[in-house]
């Protein structure tokens, strides 16, 4: 099956990653928020993203213009009727995503495939909210979308070969190198990074070393681009903590349980880079401020 029209739906930090990345792509993107203030935020975020891109010189400004041209903004789910294939990017809630896919079940035409982006939660629990359990597929990719390479598809208990195979070819069609996982809690990917960063947490509870001792041991030692705890901060402390619920309750393993460092944090308000307060402190735009 081709694939021309895409629906993302949710325009915040991912949505907006896999639009943006889409557009660069060739596709028409419509893509969708709940209201104009967020709808016209994630609009920004990739203006401002491609504009960066025309400055360094990777894209000139036709192909900025083309790529804006093929983003169609909408508050409508009815819109997703004209596609074919929809990746969901809302936050990470099983009912929350549920009660979409209910819903875009409802309006997009039966050979459409949906896709959710979601980070942990099992593709088969939400693919039986659905009529089509076979066009239904996990996507998940990885922030910031157009830089990460990967992506990561799971296959639900009802997908179908043909639906696998579609989006083996999106994938690559956006540039990404996908790789396939089991519908296990936290599939691949998550499986491996969530006690990685719950290590962090408890080492720094612990005293072991100071928030920069442990994020340089990881940088400097690991060659990891960046820290665990500012990873957690890059990540959203708030999706980090809901992650590591869907872990626990799956696989009942004491490493992917929450530390009560994090759920303090998260209770507090402190959500990481979005709210300007994590492990560290940033500013508006993002950017890390000094302690
Ligand atoms: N969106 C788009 N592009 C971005 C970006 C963003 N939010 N942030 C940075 N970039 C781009 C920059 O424009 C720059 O592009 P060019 O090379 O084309 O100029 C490039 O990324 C590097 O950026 P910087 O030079 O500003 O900064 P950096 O070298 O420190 O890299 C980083 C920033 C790419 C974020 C790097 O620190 C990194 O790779 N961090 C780790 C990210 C990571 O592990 N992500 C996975 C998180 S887990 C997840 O997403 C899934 C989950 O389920 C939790």
């Amino acid at each position: 099956m081709t694939i021309k029209q895409l629906y993302v739906a949710g325009a915040g930090l991912m949505g907006a990653g896999i639009a943006q990345t889409a557009i660069t792509c060739g596709f028409d993107v419509t893509l969708r928020e709940v209201d104009d203030k967020l709808l016209n935020r994630g609009i920004d975020n990739i203006k401002k993203r491609l504009d960066s891109l025309v400055q360094k010189g990777k894209l000139d400004a036709a192909q900025r213009d083309a790529a804006l041209n093929r983003l169609h903004p909408t508050t409508s789910l009815e819109a997703a009727g004209r596609a074919d294939f929809v990746i969901e990017a809302i936050t990470e809630n099983f009912e929350a995503k549920q009660d979409l896919f209910k819903r875009l079940d409802g309006v997009c035409k039966p050979e459409a495939i949906l896709a959710s982006n979601t980070s942990s939660i099992p593709i088969t629990r939400m693919a039986a909210t659905t009529k089509r359990p076979d066009r239904f597929i996990g996507m998940h990719f990885f922030n910031p979308v157009p830089v990460m390479p990967l992506v990561e598809l799971t296959r639900g208990r009802e997908t179908s070969e043909a639906t696998l195979a579609t989006t083996l070819d999106l994938s690559r069609s956006l540039n990404k190198t996908p790789i396939t996982s089991l519908d296990y809690p936290g599939f691949i990917v998550n499986r491996m990074l969530v006690p990685f960063i719950n290590e962090a947490i408890r080492a720094l509870t612990e005293g072991l070393g100071t928030r920069d001792d442990i994020d340089q041991g990881a940088r400097l030692g690991l060659h990891h681009p960046m820290g665990p705890l500012e990873l957690a901060d890059f990540v959203g402390l708030d999706t980090h903590l809901y992650i590591c619920g869907v872990l626990y309750e799956g696989l009942h393993d004491p490493r992917f349980a929450a530390p009560p460092l994090l759920r303090q944090l998260v209770d507090a308000g402190h959500f990481g880079r979005k709210t300007g307060r994590g492990f560290y402190r940033y500013g508006p735009d993002g950017n890390r401020l000094a302690d």
